[in-house]
């Protein structure tokens, strides 16, 4: 029979005297618990170093359709990939306009069944855990409309979506959506934000309030990225950014402020500069107004 390790024994070392090594606390908040694949996961969402991310949100078409900015996700999104952490999409979009080869990580629309057009809020699960297994997401993802009409129907959403994510080591981004009806404030965002986490989501996306945000943050358990909203001027956008961040959140998930900005590419650089370099939001507008006219320059020389 042959040897399965043919080495002298007298060459083996044990390092007997030295004790094991045991693995570091998990960086981030609210995750610690979790099994191997899960922090695996959160690790490729949120950067080890700067225990941020900046995630590019371009999932409108589920609710919008060909959204300003995203008439052609083939042409507008590839430009950004090498700037951003996380895609977060639909499957048809990945499907359909992502190159898997670029090697981001997807945190995956999956709620669905409703559209501008009728009560946005009216929400199913829309993807099977089996098939974002397939499409390798990182993270899965819902909308809670929590205080709204389908409050209950999105929370029972959220709970399927998060115990079978665990089946397969999947974290749950929950998103507060806020119906019309509803204030954007602390207290607001306080509670729907802390009702995610205590339901089990990894992470929460909600939207930054002017006030009291870092209350929002600090009584939530699990880490909190930001949506972006409404397109702002980029300055504002910037400030956005820099203030969720030193409050508490760690990142963006941005759409609008990124792609329907001037220049998008530029843009995410200078968001990026925010969330992982501490940049001030002036020296990133700067940053901005630099690699917008260094883009013009390369253009018009084509
Ligand atoms: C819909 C979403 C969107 O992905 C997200 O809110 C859009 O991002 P932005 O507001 O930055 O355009 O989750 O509720």
């Amino acid at each position: 029979m042959p040897e399965a390790d043919a080495a002298p024994k007298e060459r083996k070392d044990f390092a007997v005297k030295t004790p094991q090594k045991e693995i570091p606390a998990f960086y981030l908040r609210g995750t610690e618990g979790q099994d191997w694949g899960l922090k695996s996961r959160m690790a490729r969402i949120f950067n080890p170093e700067s225990g941020r991310t900046v995630m590019l949100a371009f999932d409108h078409g589920y609710l919008y359709g060909p959204t300003t900015g995203l008439e052609r996700m083939d042409l507008a999104i590839i430009p950004l990939l090498p700037y951003v952490d996380v895609l977060m999409c639909t499957r048809g979009a990945l499907r359909q306009c992502i190159p898997p080869e670029c090697g981001k990580p997807v945190c995956l629309r999956s709620s669905g069944g409703a559209t501008i057009l009728k009560e946005m809020s009216h929400e199913m699960l829309s993807v099977a855990v089996d098939d974002a297994v397939r499409l390798d997401a990182a993270a899965v993802t819902c909308q809670v409309y929590v205080g709204g009409e389908k409050e209950h129907e999105t929370l029972r959403n959220l709970s399927q979506l998060i115990n079978e994510g665990l089946r397969y080591g999947i974290p749950t981004l929950g998103v507060t959506a806020v119906g019309r009806e509803l204030a954007r404030d602390s207290r607001y965002l306080g509670l729907a934000t802390r009702v995610i986490a205590e339901y089990g989501a990894h992470f929460v996306k909600t939207y930054y309030c002017a006030e009291n945000f870092d209350e929002v943050a600090a009584g939530c358990p699990i880490p909190i990225v930001i949506a972006g909203g409404k397109k702002l001027p980029e300055l504002d956008a910037l400030k956005m950014c820099h203030n969720a961040v030193q409050q508490g959140a760690l990142g963006v998930d941005m759409g609008r402020n990124i792609f329907q900005a001037d220049d998008p590419v530029a843009m995410v650089q200078a968001v990026r500069a925010v969330v992982h370099g501490g940049e001030t939001p002036e020296k990133a507008l700067d940053l901005y107004n630099t690699l917008k006219s260094e883009g013009r320059k390369t253009r018009k020389a084509r």
